[in-house]
């Protein structure tokens, strides 16, 4: 049976930072911020790490499906910011929820990674091997920025999301196609130089600040635009799909003007797309998670309501899909 999503929830930390509080800092303005990406504000965690992220996600989760923390048995975490190279953030969360039953790992494709992690946690539930298996996505963005750099300062936002995933009871319902991309020859475009086996920590690192996010803007929008539109375009063509049939368009929340071109190329009303890149900026894995929780949670959602999930992101890694609302 095909996998279903049961239980959602998402969560973004307390601390709001709104434009302004970097117009001191930086060369920069409210304005331009919001017309080159459609932020306002974005959430900074304070204190803690990327797992205390998804742990009030997974308490809620399993409120919402009565269930104890013994009944998963698998987690997968999609981030780019776990709480130590190693081990996982999994089994950080695996420790701090008491999921003592759930084996796990992290997924690291950036921008796609909750996308990819729903594929895999889909294909685990499917084969009947695993029956209830949690999917994280969260970043803690903070963690990685250059304070000092302007250009990629301003993006980025704290945040994340997790479902829980099992089988459904009908096959019209649940995870239906995806289609998931990487080319690694847009690595550079988007990527932290230092900190990993090529290149490792030293003082010099440091000191040249090579352990922050460096990213060329304009090279990595030009390849979103094209490529979040088309996988988007293809898995509404696999699905004969059109405008009409699709309820929500849950979209990557890297930049208004990517989303915008997506929405073009699906040719839907702008009624139809998720947004709210404007309050959280970019969390990286957690943008859709926490877009699709938000939509449930505001009763915008319904049994049976066709979906798409669309991202971009570093590495490159993109894709869709394509879900049909499997709870009331
Ligand atoms: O989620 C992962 C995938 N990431 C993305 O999808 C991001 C894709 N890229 C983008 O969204 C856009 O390229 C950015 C929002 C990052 C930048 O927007 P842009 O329209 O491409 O601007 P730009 O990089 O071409 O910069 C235009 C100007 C430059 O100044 P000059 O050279 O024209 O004098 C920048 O130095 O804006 C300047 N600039 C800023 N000015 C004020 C760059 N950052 C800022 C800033 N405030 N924060």
């Amino acid at each position: 049976m095909k996998a279903i999503i049961s239980a959602i929830s998402h969560f973004v930390p307390p601390n709001v930072i709104p434009n302004s509080w970097f117009e001191d800092k930086l060369d920069t303005s409210d304005e331009w911020i919001r017309t080159r990406t459609g932020i306002s504000e974005r959430r900074f965690l304070e204190h803690g790490a990327t797992s205390d992220l998804i742990v009030p996600c997974i308490e809620d989760i399993l409120k919402q499906r009565n269930l104890s923390p013994e009944d998963i048995d698998a987690i997968i975490v999609a981030t780019i910011t776990p709480d130590n190279v190693f081990p996982a953030c999994a089994a950080s969360v695996q420790k701090k929820v008491g999921l003592t039953k759930a084996w796990g790992f992290d997924l690291s494709a950036a921008c796609s990674g909750f996308l990819y992690g729903l594929q895999v946690g889909a294909s685990l539930v499917e084969s009947s091997a695993y029956k209830r298996v949690l999917v994280c996505g969260a970043d803690m963005m903070s963690s990685i920025l250059n304070p000092e750099d302007r250009s990629t300062y301003v993006l980025f936002g704290d945040g994340g999301g997790a479902v829980l995933l099992e089988q459904g009871e009908d096959d019209n319902y649940g995870i239906l196609d995806s289609r998931l991309y990487m080319d690694g020859r847009g690595g550079t475009n988007l990527y932290m130089i230092a900190g990993g086996s090529a290149k490792p920590t030293t003082v010099e690192t440091a000191a040249n600040k090579e352990h922050y996010v460096v990213q060329d803007g304009q090279s990595v929008f030009k390849a979103a635009v094209i490529g979040m539109a088309e996988v988007a375009a293809e898995i509404m063509t696999r699905n004969n799909l059109t405008a009409d049939d699709i309820a929500w368009l849950v979209p990557h929340q890297a930049n208004l003007r990517i989303i915008e071109a997506t929405r073009n190329r699906m040719g839907l009303a702008s009624d139809k797309v998720m947004i709210n890149i404007g309050r959280y900026g970019n969390t990286t894995a957690g943008t859709i998670p926490i877009a699709l929780s938000e939509l449930y949670r505001d009763k915008k959602i319904k049994k049976g309501d066709k979906i798409v999930l669309a991202s971009f992101g570093a590495g490159y890694t993109w894709g869709a899909i394509y879900l049909r609302w499997a709870i009331d």
